[in-house]
């Protein structure tokens, strides 16, 4: 069997061995998680949009360090403070790829594919991959609604091939991918590779609480996954737990009461200066109503984040997670999940190649 095999032309762009991307997410994908991934042969984005302005670049050159220089990636929101910051690290350090939401304008895409960084935002609805690529993407990463954290409501099995089909740049398949099965329907699918959040955050190399993973371990029903818009006004995946709960009964005051005493420390953890914060509210108050809810409440979700992913408090802080949580049953590390995802798909391609030959032996 080809060492090589399933190599795409995403893992040419991306410089990697596997087509298997493991995604940002907000304290989670550090250097650690980045340079497990990337030293297995996937591609890690660094989640940029949480690690303090000042302990970014260190953060960047350890991953440079701890993979020999390999390439991998970078995530960021226009909406933080330091994306600015973030931008120019990006070139500085040639980055080999950033993923964002919605935000960055051609200006800021232009700098950035002129400095040749590959430009791949996460989509969740058809028309968003559109708008993507008019403003300069190369590699349009989609997410079902299945996937972890901020999410839409159309399925993986929908979004990819609709599109695959509308669109000529690589396209990348997220949500509820977690094995070879996946890896091989995806690129059956027409995507050229496969991009997971929630597996990689079930590694050993995650850095998680393990009394935060042994809550999404212990998670077998998916439809405990749930779909809140409570914590910061998008719709956000996540494990039901004793917060939402409390988050679902509580008054509208006493909901504002929290956004706002976790906006103020989230400000002073950022170094957001109330001039700025202000200035990020009148760009969302001069954009749309989404986006205003986004800017307003956005300062819940890292503060939310934070208690589970770092300080093992999952009762009381938020439990991002995709639906896939309720299959994954074990930690491994990311070498033998990406190992172990490349070998199923390569025994599912042969079993598929089976049905051919019974078929043929019978024509
Ligand atoms: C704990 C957690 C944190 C996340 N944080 C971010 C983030 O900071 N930025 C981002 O673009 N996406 C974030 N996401 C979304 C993931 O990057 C990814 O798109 C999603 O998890 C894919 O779906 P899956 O979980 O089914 O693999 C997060 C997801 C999880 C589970």
């Amino acid at each position: 069997m080809a060492t090589n095999d399933f190599h795409t032309p995403l893992c040419e762009l991306l410089g990697c061995r596997w087509p298997i991307v493991q995604t940002a997410m907000g304290w989670v994908a550090g250097s650690g998680l980045v340079a497990a991934t990337t030293n297995a042969g996937g591609f890690g984005f660094l989640a940029g949009a949480t690690i303090a302005a000042e302990r970014i670049e260190a953060e960047i050159l350890r991953v440079k360090e701890l993979t020999g220089d390999q390439p991998f990636g970078l995530n960021f929101h226009m909406f933080q403070p330091n994306a600015q910051q973030l931008l120019d690290l990006a070139v500085k350090h040639r980055i080999r790829a950033v993923s964002y939401g919605r935000g960055p304008d051609k200006k800021v895409i232009g700098r950035l594919r002129d400095a040749g960084i590959v430009c791949m935002p996460t989509v969740g609805a058809l028309k968003h991959a559109l708008k993507a690529i008019e403003m300069g993407a190369n590699v349009i990463t989609i997410q079902g609604g299945e996937g972890g954290g901020h999410t839409g409501s159309v399925p993986t099995t929908v979004l990819l091939p609709q599109v695959v089909d509308a669109v000529k740049v690589p396209v990348v398949a997220a949500g509820g991918f977690y094995d070879g099965r996946g890896l091989l329907a995806a690129l059956a699918y027409g995507a050229q590779g496969i991009a997971m959040g929630t597996r990689f955050l079930m590694t050993t190399d995650s850095g998680v609480p393990a009394v935060t993973l042994e809550r999404y371990l212990k998670t077998k029903d998916a439809e405990k996954i749930q779909v809140s818009h409570l914590v910061d006004g998008m719709p956000q995946r996540m494990i039901a737990n004793e917060y939402l709960a409390m988050l679902e009964k509580a008054s509208a005051l006493k909901r504002l009461r929290i956004a706002l005493a976790l906006a103020l420390q989230w400000k002073a953890q950022t170094g957001m200066t109330t001039a700025h914060a202000l200035k990020v509210l009148w760009q969302g108050l001069r954009e749309d109503a989404a986006s205003v809810a986004q800017t307003v409440m956005a300062a819940n979700a890292p503060m939310l984040l934070q208690r589970s992913m770092v300080e093992g408090r999952p009762a009381e802080g938020v439990m991002s997670s995709g639906q896939v949580a309720a299959v994954i049953s074990q930690l491994v590390s990311c070498r033998e999940l990406i190992e172990g995802i490349v070998a199923q798909a390569r025994e599912r391609r042969a079993a598929l190649a089976a049905y051919d030959a019974t078929e043929s032996s019978h024509g």
